[in-house]
């Protein structure tokens, strides 16, 4: 058999929590082409806190003993200025995970400066070109500060995550219905990763038909349903005693893919620096509907109608975002304009 080779450039991706349950779930899947295609090879630059370097090197031995033909290089660092240099994509997992009884908003303070100082690293020495998807609680925030703290990367390089949102929304609307997964679409998740995020129920899709023609019991839908995505990520920490991992880097890897190429069917949740779509206040990171054009260039879908129950949702849950800008802000000295 011929050895495999591609005469693609590799694409270098950054993690920080490499070492961490998220990173341990994700990096075989980038490493192994499920991320960016089975022609494309891919460097990985591993980022972790000192004491987790020990951890960290028993993972990279682990890629290592996977032999994984697109992986073509493993840097293994806790210093910022040599995991982010060059990268195409920085993937900020790493953070201090919430622990029962809190909300991730109570993050706040404690992982705050992490993405001030991540930011930073980010804006002097990744490519201008690179695109950061930030993990880390709480999410929408902790992608404004990153954004805010790297001037020269452009807003509409910066996304938090709340694809898994959408990903666990599905999968309970295709239980209550007695439908495959894959049949439910246009389902997107507005607002805050939090419980205070809306996934949109009235615009969603099973096959060809409005979810709300399949599950006509209105009170399940936004009584039960709501509620159960908003805390599904309080529900697994309670069942596994610590915050999801593989469904986590799952919707990693299913956020980068789709934006990394054009749209073919199905919108997506992704959290965006607002422009103002659908009355959302201009310069928070808020979920939003995406595709991708055909130039790979990302955009909110238009024309979606939202009934006063879906913006009134929608608009308490941008608020809440608006007081985790100021109260973080204010902590970490930084200016909103
Ligand atoms: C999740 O939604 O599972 C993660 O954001 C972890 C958490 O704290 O909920």
């Amino acid at each position: 058999m011929t050895p495999f080779s591609s005469k693609k450039t590799p694409i270098r991706v950054a993690v920080t929590g490499a070492a961490g349950n998220i990173g341990y779930a994700l990096l075989f899947r980038i490493a192994s082409g499920h991320m960016f295609g089975a022609d494309q090879p891919v460097a990985l630059n591993l980022i972790e806190i000192e004491p987790g370097m020990a951890a960290l090197k028993g993972v990279a031995m682990e890629l290592d003993d996977c032999a994984f033909p697109l992986l073509t290089e493993v840097v293994q660092t806790s210093d910022m200025s040599v995991g982010f240099k060059d990268v195409d994509w920085a993937l900020l997992v790493g953070s201090v995970p919430r622990k029962q009884g809190m909300e991730r908003a109570d993050l706040l303070g404690i992982n705050g400066k992490v993405f001030v100082g991540q930011g930073k690293a980010i804006n002097d020495f990744a490519k201008p070109s690179v695109r950061v998807l930030v993990v880390g609680n709480p999410c929408n925030t902790n992608a404004l500060i990153a954004m805010k703290s790297a001037p020269s990367i452009p807003d509409d390089q910066f996304f938090a995550m709340t694809r898994l949102d959408e990903n666990r929304a599905k999968s309970q609307l295709a239980q209550k219905a007695g439908v495959p997964v894959a049949q439910v679409s246009e389902l997107c998740v507005w607002g805050n990763h939090s419980p205070s995020m809306y996934p949109d129920f009235e615009n969603a899709k099973i096959g060809r038909s409005q979810v709300t023609d399949s599950i006509l019991d209105q009170s399940w839908l936004r009584d039960t349903f709501v509620p159960t995505v908003g805390q599904r990520g309080k529900a697994i920490i309670e069942a596994r005693g610590a915050s999801s991992a593989a469904s986590a880097a799952n919707a990693v890897v299913d956020t980068v893919r789709d934006l990394s190429n054009p749209t073919r069917g199905d919108l997506h949740s992704v959290c965006v620096c607002s422009t103002g779509e659908y009355g959302t206040p201009v310069g928070i990171i808020t979920s939003l509907p995406i595709k991708v054009d055909g130039a790979g260039k990302w955009r909110v879908v238009e024309g979606i109608k939202l009934s006063a129950y879906a913006k009134e949702q929608i608009a308490a849950s941008n608020k809440e975002l608006l007081e985790e800008r100021e109260l973080a802000f204010g902590q970490l000295g930084l200016s909103i304009s």
